[in-house]
């Protein structure tokens, strides 16, 4: 059966950095992109006043469609973007306003992209990810660091993207052990 996935940009920009690798991914995968920019999205707030924007109906097609979820950040300030923040944080009213469409996302495949100015990532980054699958019951397929040299992806990177593709395959074919008998 073939699983589908999708590729959540994060980027303050459509046409940028992080772009241009998801972009790589996806023509490798078939995986759609769903940029953020494109969404009306507000802040996680108490009293839900951002309830009736575009992060529910959103959800909801993320939780129905797809089996792979990759969520693609710069790096802003060592950190993900805020765009991509603030739509985790809103993954909370997946927990207490509409839990239907969190049960949806357990046994769903996480991994996560970043794209910075450095070929290095400052230790850390990755961890709201990884833990944030385990919290929703997701499996969680890795993380891959990348960077752009003269508006193009670097081999090293190239390289490194089909390591991580292979680790997300893995994991999303991998049989989950509590259904073999
Ligand atoms: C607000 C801001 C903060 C940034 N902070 C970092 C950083 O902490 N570390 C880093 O390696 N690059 C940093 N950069 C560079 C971006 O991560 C890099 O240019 C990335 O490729 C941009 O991707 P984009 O085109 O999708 O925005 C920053 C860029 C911006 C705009």
């Amino acid at each position: 059966m073939e699983k589908k996935g999708v590729i959540i940009l994060g980027s303050s920009r459509s046409n940028g950095n992080t772009a241009k690798v998801s972009e790589y991914i996806a023509a490798k995968t078939r995986y759609d992109i769903l940029d953020l920019t494109e969404y009306q999205i507000g802040p996680y707030h108490y009293e839900n006043i951002h309830q009736h924007d575009d992060f529910l109906p959103l959800m909801r097609r993320i939780a129905e469609t797809y089996d792979t979820i990759i969520f693609a950040t710069p790096v802003y300030w060592y950190s993900m973007s805020g765009t991509m923040k603030i739509f985790f944080d809103r993954i909370t009213d997946c927990l207490k306003i509409e839990k239907e469409t969190g049960r949806k996302l357990r046994g769903k495949t996480m991994a996560m992209l970043s794209c910075g100015s450095d070929s290095e990532l400052k230790p850390g980054f990755e961890m709201p990810f990884r833990e944030s699958a385990n919290y929703l019951g997701m499996k969680y397929a890795g993380e891959v660091h990348t960077w752009i040299e003269n508006n193009e992806i670097p081999l090293e990177v190239e390289q490194q993207l089909e390591d991580f593709l292979e680790n997300i395959t893995s994991t999303t074919f991998a049989v989950d052990p509590v259904s073999v008998k």
